[in-house]
């Protein structure tokens, strides 16, 4: 029976093509060819599932359901469970570490701080590396043991690079990354030299590295496993499907979630275009990527478009002017040309949502109210709450409108930037870029400093009325 249910998804025989995104090119390609730009005319590539219209999408959603009280290990991932709209066959070798089924949270004290009457949030800081980056390279590796690639490698600001070295580590790959020299937060750091990962810091931001990572695609023993990999964006768009199971297949008004190298974007999109294709949703929830003010590229471009070219999304912008030296405490998305661009803007474009830049004082205190929430995130991924709330003030986002926001990653990420914007010791990287000028203070508007207090009964008990 599930067997049956799957083939209604319905893939056919080959589990689909990876196909160029540059309408006028369309060359597709298939599965097991190893590229990561179309070879015609360079632009980035997608892969297309071949997915049709199944005649009962209330089994197909009561199928995966289903699977979550599988046995079956392999149906404990949350990325494996949607196997039918995934480009693989029932017998790959399948590399897991049970990532997905994260949770999805209310938060009113965010709700409130955005001006809505309410907010959820979908964390995807709860995979097993503690970022969003696990649901696509579950995928990428496997897809990398298909190819028969013996090293896996990636240009980072960390989170990718901590999930590669783990899901290279499961699948018997060597995992090597490229790390912007004294740019990466050292919990994710960490993590990768833990995993057993080949660590090479690059004297040069993301940007040099990527470039690099690209190089190196060319080796026939080496597998790129940045999110230019369309097999990576496949993992990632099924946080679209579990989303939408968890929202009981009501669609949000609004999807928000960061942008940096903009594979997250791109991956959303896909997923809830393939749900409208399926006949699974019946419209697109606005998706809106926001970028941090000194690091935004694509927020740019946006800005500069004319109503005009919005509504036209099956012709885009040629180029993006990259920002050359990208600056944001959100290192994470510190990316001044990411190389997902024009499938993210497409997908925004064709939802209805917005690209806009927030600043890094927004960043700070929307992360510290989300921590007030009792959720917690990376300093990148609270861009999100920061984008609503300006959002919502512009009216793009009504008080009562169902917004969701993804967030990225686990508040662990980056310990140093909790601690200092508690302390009052943040300082804006901005005015860091010019050596000259003084470091601009953040103020902690929802600081929580430690306090030094005597080791008596009475000291604290007075510290604690003090607090009520
Ligand atoms: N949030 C976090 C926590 C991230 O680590 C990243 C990207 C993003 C948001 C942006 O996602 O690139 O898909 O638009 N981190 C990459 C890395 C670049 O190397 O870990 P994106």
């Amino acid at each position: 029976m599930p067997q049956r249910l799957a083939r209604a998804a319905e893939k056919k025989a080959e589990p689909g093509v990876q196909r160029c995104v540059n309408r006028a090119c369309g060359a597709t390609y298939g599965l097991g060819e190893r590229i990561y730009l179309c070879p015609r005319c360079g632009e980035t590539l997608e892969i297309d599932c071949r997915l049709t219209r199944p005649r009962n999408p209330d089994a197909l959603r009561r199928y995966w359901a289903a699977k979550t009280a599988s046995k079956f290990p392999r149906d404990g991932s949350g990325v494996w469970r949607y196997l039918n709209v995934l480009p693989f066959e029932d017998d790959a070798p399948f590399v897991s570490l049970f990532e997905g089924h994260t949770p999805l949270f209310h938060a009113p004290r965010s709700a409130q701080y955005c001006g809505l009457s309410d907010l959820r949030l979908k964390h995807q800081g709860y995979n097993p590396t503690g970022s969003f980056k696990d649901t696509g390279m579950a995928t990428a590796m496997t897809q990398a043991l298909i190819s028969g690639a013996r090293t896996a490698v990636c240009a980072s600001t960390g989170n990718t690079a901590a999930s590669l070295a783990a899901y290279a580590a499961r699948g018997g790959l060597q995992a090597a990354i490229l790390l912007p020299r004294g740019q990466v937060s050292p919990s994710k750091l960490a993590q990768s030299l833990d995993y057993g990962a080949l660590v090479l810091e690059i004297d040069g931001n993301f940007d040099a590295c990527m470039r690099l990572v690209q190089e190196l695609g060319d080796d026939p023993s080496i597998y790129v496993a940045n999110s230019i990999n369309p097999f990576r964006i496949e993992g990632q768009k099924t946080v679209a499907f579990e989303l939408m199971e968890q929202c009981a297949w009501q669609v949000p008004d609004h999807v928000v979630v960061p942008g940096g190298n903009m594979g997250n974007s791109t991956a959303l999109g896909k997923g809830f275009q393939e749900l409208l294709d399926l006949g699974l949703i019946n419209r697109l929830p606005k998706l809106s990527v926001i970028q941090a003010e000194g690091a935004a590229p694509l927020a740019h471009l946006f800005a500069s478009l004319t109503p005009k070219q919005r509504a036209d999304f099956d012709h885009l912008p040629e180029k993006l002017a990259p920002v050359e030296n990208p600056q944001t405490l959100a290192t994470a998305i510190k990316i001044g040309a990411p190389v997902s661009w024009k499938k993210a803007l497409r997908a925004v474009l064709r939802s209805g949502g917005k690209i806009i830049a927030v600043s890094e004082q927004e960043i700070a205190d929307a992360k510290a109210m989300i921590g007030r929430d009792s959720i917690g995130c990376e300093p990148a991924s609270a861009t999100t709450v920061a984008g609503i709330k300006k959002l919502a003030a512009a009216g793009h986002i009504g008080r009562k409108d169902d917004v969701v926001a993804v967030l990225t990653g686990h508040a662990l990420k980056d310990p140093d930037y909790m601690i200092r914007y508690h302390e009052g010791t943040l300082t804006s990287a901005a005015a860091a870029k010019d050596a000259s000028a003084p470091p601009k203070p953040i103020a902690g508007a929802f600081q929580n400093a430690p306090e030094r207090v005597s080791a008596t009964k009475t000291a604290i008990l007075a510290s604690l009325e003090r607090r009520r």
